[in-house]
């Protein structure tokens, strides 16, 4: 007999009879857990025969254990049963979902382990979700086949902030349905619960208004896009797509099941040539205008002495409002240039008309700004929604309920905070994501804004300083932008939010003592197996400095 005839028969014991291969789960996720007890005991054996129960009659726990079988089933090819259990049924070596009063926090969750089950619970079916993207994360992104030994114990989390937002640019390039979900998915990976969409700029109008039908079928097409940093020289090549009003509730749709409220913004009274190309007549000069196809602030603004603009505006807001249900609803307001109002017959009329006035630092066409946005905020309020704002708004006379967005550094979050508005802190030196992820812009696999913000900065963010605690409570969350005049591609996006997203989802979960960014490095490289094994495409500058670090001891 040779050594070949002995092995055989052993290797296929291994493969049968012995049962399947084992893998360990690690809770060592990002977000990191608050609470983490492991305990001596037997760990839970979840395999292909593990039932996911939910209770019966509790639609969106159904949905939750769907995802989790689904989740499952990416790290190890096989999706558990899901079934629904009556009243007070527990059953046994199972993975339970359930709501639990006592968790204090709206999205806390805990999970608790032992060799006969796994319960995962949340005060709401928000808090059961987050349970279930730990637990997700918890098992080996590639696991197939294997039975994954999660180790007997409690795990708990609660997020610092209920705004945990990221925002996404569909105007400068406009990205599509099938990316626009995988946005959001991303986002639920990372505990976020809001997704900012950037719905109208200069260069594209993206959302179809019925009222205003040009709007998309002049305003969402450029014919051409300046190359690399407004070279001067153009591709020729039009740029162009929107969503309809079904594909726009398609999105709000597929974000909420996964917990997420989809803001949209419509970014008045500047950067709006691609409306003003549609309907020249809401511009102070009358155009002729054009979808632009190039980068930058630009003096052409909405026309605010025209009635006609304030009823398109508040036309537009009123299909806004029905398509989107979010209580917020971003208004936009920076970068408008004052000059076309300081000569336009109209806006001085307005001006004069409101006893609109200079003084305080501000200008009488500063003043016109407010009076557009506060217009503007008075009808969103009448339908029970409130405003946000970039924090230009604070130049003039601040709308009286808006929510600052503070996106040039802090300084006007902690002004509008002082003030008694509420704020989402989004500054720019650390939360722009289409800025560089290296020191050498250059070196980076595609031409981008420039500026440096690397994860190590944005995990560094503490959006509450300088601030006392009672303008603290004035800070209800963060969030990433992801401008994309420079990112035309998915994999170009992915490539700046990710891992910079993992570490802004530490900032937005975790208290400041419960931060540590090495700690995060090393539990990140798990995260990053799951980005790999999904083929997304991502940064790797903290992994190469973890490499040089170890090649220099
Ligand atoms: C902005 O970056 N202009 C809000
Ligand atoms: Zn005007």
């Amino acid at each position: 007999m040779n050594m070949n005839c002995l092995f055989i028969p052993l290797a296929a014991c291994l493969l049968t009879a012995c049962g399947a291969e084992k893998q360990n789960a690690s809770y060592d996720v990002i977000p990191k857990p608050q609470v983490t007890l492991l305990t001596q005991d037997s760990p839970f054996r979840l395999q292909e025969s593990t039932v996911i129960a939910y209770p019966e009659n509790d639609t969106l726990l159904k949905r939750n254990a769907a995802f989790l079988a689904g989740y499952i089933k990416e790290s190890t090819g096989y999706a558990p049963e899901t079934k629904a259990t009556a009243g007070d049924d527990k059953p046994a070596k199972a993975i339970r979902l359930g709501i639990d009063p006592t968790i204090k926090n709206r999205e806390g969750y805990r999970m608790t382990v032992t060799a006969d089950g796994v319960d995962l619970c949340g005060q709401t079916p928000n808090g059961v979700f987050y349970a279930i993207q730990t637990l997700r994360k918890s098992i080996p992104a590639t696991a197939k086949e294997a039975d994954i030994m999660l180790p007997a114990g409690q795990v708990e989390g609660e997020p610092r902030f209920g705004y945990r937002g990221m925002h996404l640019d569909v105007a400068r390039h406009f990205f599509d349905m099938d990316f626009v979900k995988e946005y959001i998915d991303l986002m639920a990976l990372h505990n976020m619960n809001t997704l900012h969409w950037h719905l109208s700029d200069d260069q594209g109008w993206r959302i179809e208004i019925k009222k205003y039908p040009r709007l998309t079928e002049k305003g969402s097409v450029r014919q051409r896009t300046v190359i690399g940093r407004n070279t001067g020289q153009y591709d020729e090549t039009p740029h162009g797509g929107f969503f309809t009003q079904d594909e726009a509730r398609e999105i709000v749709r597929y974000a909420q099941e996964r917990y997420i409220n989809v803001i949209p913004e419509i970014d008045m009274p500047g950067h709006m040539l691609a409306a003003l190309a549609a309907y020249p007549e809401l511009g102070c000069t009358g155009g002729p205008y054009e979808v632009c196809p190039l980068w930058g602030v630009f003096e052409d603004v909405l026309c605010i002495g025209n009635d006609k603009t304030m009823e398109f505006l508040e036309d537009v807001l009123e299909e806004i409002t029905a398509i989107f249900p979010s209580r917020y609803i971003h208004i936009g307001g920076d970068e408008v240039p004052r000059t076309r109002w300081e000569k336009c017959p109209k806006c001085q009329a307005r001006i004069r008309q409101e006893g609109l006035t200079d003084g305080n630092g501000h200008s009488a066409e500063d003043r016109l700004q407010s009076y557009c946005m506060a217009r503007m905020e008075k009808f969103l309020n009448s339908k029970g929604r409130q405003a946000i704002g970039w924090d230009e708004i604070l130049e003039g006379d601040v709308a009286p309920n808006a929510t600052v967005m503070s996106w040039r550094g802090s300084a006007g979050g902690i002004k509008a905070a002082q003030m008694g508005h509420d704020v989402i802190m989004v500054p720019n030196n650390y939360c722009y994501f289409d800025y560089s992820q290296s020191r050498d812009p250059k070196s980076e696999p595609f031409e981008g804004i420039g500026n440096y913000v690397p994860v190590e900065k944005v995990y560094s963010l503490e959006p509450t300083a300088g601030l006392d605690e009672q303008q603290q409570k004035h800070i209800i969350g963060v969030q990433a932008n992801l401008w994309t005049e420079y990112i035309s591609q998915p994999w170009q996006a992915e490539y700046m939010v990710l891992p910079r997203m993992a570490a802004l989802s530490e900032v937005q979960w975790l208290q400041p003592e419960e931060k540590d960014y090495e700690d995060f490095l090393h539990r990140l490289e798990g995260l990053a197996r799951l980005y790999d094994r999904d083929g997304l495409t991502y940064a790797k500058h903290v992994f190469a400095a973890q490499t040089d670090s170890v090649q220099a001891r």
